[in-house]
């Protein structure tokens, strides 16, 4: 699960408001916590209520093909609370292209920033590693992530996605 390193020094962000960095196995307790507080959100991308292992799929999720030498799953802090979490995959689908898995901010931290100054956070990291676009997916149900994403300048994909969702790209070369 660990070992790996997020591939630059330093935290993805760090702006006075909280820092986003690299989760370490012993943050899976309170990201379990951080999870279960929105329901409504996975009743709309995956029709099921949070369930006990959440935090644990967090920590092993992976796409077929990929090791988790390319998967950085990296917390959002507010002094020393977790307020958010981000899963980003290297070189996925092919190499270039990041793909981000889970973006959560706490239900009672929206709509202040915090989204947007991780995502812009790991986008310059992704560039400065050399990758040349980053893409996630979202349920054609769950409008705040398709605003959200629109918001930060990603568009529909040509990439076909699965039925009922929406593959959302942006071009860091852009
Ligand atoms: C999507 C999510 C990560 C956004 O995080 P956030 O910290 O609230 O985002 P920001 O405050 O940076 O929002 C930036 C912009 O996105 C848009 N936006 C965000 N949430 C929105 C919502 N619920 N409805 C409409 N637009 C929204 C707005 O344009 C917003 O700017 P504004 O507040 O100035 O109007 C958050 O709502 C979340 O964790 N949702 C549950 C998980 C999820 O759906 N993840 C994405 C799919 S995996």
């Amino acid at each position: 699960m660990s070992g790996h390193q997020w591939p630059l020094e330093g935290f993805v962000f760090f702006d006075g408001r909280c820092r986003c960095g690299l989760l370490e196995p012993e943050h899976g307790p309170v990201l379990q916590r951080l999870l279960e507080r929105d329901p409504e959100f996975f009743e709309l991308e995956f029709g099921l209520p949070p369930g006990p292992s959440e935090a644990q799929s967090a920590y092993v999720s992976l796409p077929e093909g990929k090791s988790y030498e390319d998967k950085f799953l990296l917390g959002i802090f507010r002094a020393s609370e977790l307020i958010g979490v981000i899963d980003v995959i290297r070189d996925y689908p092919r190499t270039g292209v990041w793909t981000f898995g889970t973006i959560f901010v706490d239900p009672g931290t929206r709509r202040e920033g915090i989204g947007t100054a991780a995502v812009e956070g790991v986008q310059r990291q992704v560039a400065r590693c050399g990758g040349d676009r980053l893409r996630g997916v979202a349920s054609n149900r769950n409008l705040a992530a398709l605003a959200f994403a629109a918001k930060l300048g990603y568009v529909a994909s040509c990439e076909q996605p699965e039925a009922g969702d929406t593959v959302l790209e942006l071009d860091l070369d852009a």
